[in-house]
Formats: C-alpha cells, structure tokens, sequence
C-alpha cells in the first residue's frame, strides 16, 4: 500500500519540484511510519536538491501549487465489504499526471491532467471516500461495469437454446450486469509498478442468472503521454455472455465545474443504434445523418439537446450507442474538448460500439468529492461496449464467449490541451 495521501501529495510535488523522480519512487515504496530517520534524510536530500536547482522549474512547480484537487485520503478508502478489504491506489506518470482508483467496484476515482495553463484538474467526478461510492443513488460513477454492460430487454437471454433469466434493475430490463453487477464487487488489487494497477475478480457461475465462472482482470496503465489504458481480459468454463466497459463520467473543465453542455463532441460513427421508450435498441442500424445525432464533425454536447427528435426524448438527452466507423487500438473513435480548460480527451477502442452517455438522470442527489452535489449534466461518459442488448439482437456483432476462448479488448482515454 502506497502512504498516506498527504505524505504522498508532499513527496509528489517535491519530486516535480526537483526531478529528483526517482528518489520520490524510492519514498513511496517504503513505509514512513516506520522509517522516520530514513524519512528524515530524504526530506534534507530532496530539499537540498531543489534549493540548488534552477529556475527552469519554475513553470511545472507553479503548475503544482494550482493544482484544482480535492485532497483524497487513502484511508477514507480503507474498508471491509462482502469480506475483502478495500483500498485507494495512486498511479504516477514521468508527467506529472495521476490517476486514483479503488479496487471496491474497479473504479476510476480522480483522474488529475494538465489543462491549457498547465494546472493539474481532476476531470473524473467521484465521492471522497469509499462509502459514498457503496450508498450512492447512482451505482455507477467511475466504475467497472460488467458482466454485460448497457441493457438487456427483459431480464432474459438465450444461449445455446437455454433461456437465462438474469436480474432486472431498470424497470423490466436489466442494466449493467444486474443489480450486484461489477461495480459492487470488491476486486484484488494489485500495484505493478507506479503507474500500472491489475485488478482481478471472479464472477461465480450463475451470479445475478449469467452462466459460468468468468474469470476477469482489469488493467490500468498511465502512460506518460497523459493516456491512460484499460485493458480487458476474461476466461470462462461454460458458454456466456461478456461485455465490459468503465463508467468514468467526466468533466473535462474540471469535475464540479458546472455543466458539459459546453463541451465540443466529435465521434467518428456515420450510425448508431436507435432505442425504444424503455432505451432497449429497436434492432434497427441507422444513419446520424441530419439528426441532432449526427457528431461527424465537432459540435457542443448542448446545441441540440434540446430538440424534439424522437431519439433524444427517449434518452431524455443524449444515451445512444454509436456504430463507430474503424474501431482498433490505434483509431481515434471520439473526441472531447473541455470549454474552459481547453483539455481534450482522445478516446481509443477495439470496441465497435460507443455509448454517449450526457447525464441526463443525474439529479443533484449525491454528495461528491469536496461536497459538491452532483447536478443535472455536469458530467459525461463515454462507454466503448459491444451494442446495448447484444444477446437479443441477432443482427449485432456476438458478445458469446466460450471456454478455451479469450475475452480481450483495450480502451484508452488520451488527455492533451488545445490552447
Ligand atoms: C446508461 C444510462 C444510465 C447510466 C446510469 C448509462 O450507461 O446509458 O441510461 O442512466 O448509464 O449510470
């Protein structure tokens, strides 16, 4: 386990401070507590060192004493649920970027990347602490979503001619696993390196009615051009269904920064799956072309939200899966840009599928990190998935996984500013 937050946040700016990365490195994998002389020492060492250096650092310390954080202690992350314990890990890149995730639901809690002036800002929305996340009336912030991501109609699936019913959470349909789906479950964590964070977790066979036991790991890795990486990985010993994403809703002005309507949308999908009143696809593939759908080229999340099409008052807004043009590791599918900070975000994904997500049913109900309440629109998602009801639609691409068979699929979230 990584210190306490404070001692860290110290050692995190006296290392940018001085470049002295390595020796920050070297603090952070031991234990303060009980190496104070040790501690001691560094603390002269590192203190010495950025005395002596010159002013060129003036840019990137200056950057640091802006940084628009709420502090996050790790300890408010220290819990037992369902038996395991929980905790806060803290990913460092050589760029001064971090990222903070918790191992209860597989969640990305703060992600912190420079904005046009060079201010760090946290552009994820997320709670404080671990049980804000357990009680929240929204399930899903930051989360690891599975076993099968976006809605399945009705509780029900058929595979292999057998029908499954799993359980329903969104009236008659199933959303996002199941009530006690991925992001309620305590993963194992465990910390590669400083910026590389493994998750594991297995879902038994038949947990909330989905067949076979899927063994699944989740990768983090924030990488030093501010991308940060998720890779996907899963097993099973009977046929089954699997469909993983991450449920970050970002701000990228900053979160609790007031509304994204603002923000600049660009995907690269000429369709998208159109939805019923109950946001289950119709089956059908549609083009975007002369709807307030349409994101081939750069538009505000707010222009056209308010417009009658059909589509948009089903999802009370923006909730859509679009049919991305290329997907791959290397494909840029979509693209957002922050207003105010001037931060973009690059979305890359082997997945053929994004949902756009505009927090239409967020409603001020939840306290987030630094008290803010979490109001309507102020935050996005982007969820690269396989399409919304997979299962029941056999006109989409399959999300059936079989034993001897490997569920593997990478998503990255690129930041860098546009000034
Ligand atoms: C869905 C929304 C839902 C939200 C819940 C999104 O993925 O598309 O309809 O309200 O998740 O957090």
């Amino acid at each position: 386990m990584l210190n306490s937050g404070n001692e860290f946040d110290f050692f995190y700016v006296l290392s940018v401070l001085t470049k002295y990365d390595y020796l920050t490195r070297y603090f952070i994998k031991m234990n303060a507590k009980t190496n104070r002389i040790n501690l001691l020492l560094l603390c002269a060492v590192v203190a010495t060192a950025s005395a002596c250096n010159s002013g060129d650092n003036s840019k990137e310390a200056e950057s640091f004493n802006k940084t628009n954080t709420v502090s996050l202690n790790p300890k408010d992350f220290e819990k037992t649920i369902d038996g395991k314990e929980t905790a806060l890990f803290t990913l460092q890149n050589k760029s001064g970027a971090k990222a903070m995730i918790t191992n209860y639901g597989g969640r990305l809690v703060s992600l912190f990347v420079p904005d046009k002036d060079g201010n760090l800002t946290d552009v994820v929305a997320g709670f404080d602490d671990v049980t804000g996340f357990k009680e929240s009336a929204e399930p899903y912030y930051g989360a690891t979503i599975g076993r099968v991501g976006n809605r399945m109609a009705k509780g029900k699936f058929t595979l292999d001619g057998n029908t499954y019913t799993i359980v329903t959470n969104d009236g008659q349909n199933t959303l996002h696993g199941g009530k006690k789906g991925f992001q309620d479950v305590v993963w194992d964590g465990k910390q590669v390196d400083d910026h590389t964070l493994e998750l594991h977790y297995l879902s038994k066979d038949m947990e909330e009615g989905f067949p076979g036991n899927l063994d699944v790991k989740v990768t983090y890795e924030l990488q030093d051009d501010n991308a940060l990486k998720i890779s996907y990985h899963a097993t099973t010993d009977k046929n089954t269904v699997v469909n993983l994403t991450n449920h970050a809703y970002f701000n990228l002005n900053g979160e609790a920064s007031g509304s994204i309507l603002d923000h600049t949308v660009q995907i690269k999908a000429d369709k998208y799956t159109p939805v019923d009143a109950t946001l289950i696809p119709t089956g059908k593939i549609e083009a975007v072309a002369g709807t307030p759908l349409d994101f081939t080229k750069p538009e505000t999340i707010g222009a056209r939200i308010a417009d009658k099409h059909q589509q948009l008052q089903h999802g009370a807004g923006y909730d859509h899966n679009y049919v991305l043009n290329q997907h791959g590791a290397n494909d840029v599918v979509a693209t957002v840009t922050g207003d105010k900070t001037g931060i973009v975000m690059d979305i890359y994904t082997e997945e053929p599928g994004l949902q756009f997500y505009s927090g239409n049913f967020m409603k001020s109900q939840n306290t987030m990190k630094g008290g803010h309440k979490d109001d309507h629109r102020t935050a996005f998602a982007m969820e690269t998935q396989h399409f919304p009801d997979s299962p029941n639609q056999p006109a989409f691409p399959s999300i059936t996984l079989k034993p001897g068979d490997t569920y593997q699929t990478t998503t990255t979230y690129k930041f860098s500013v546009k000034k």
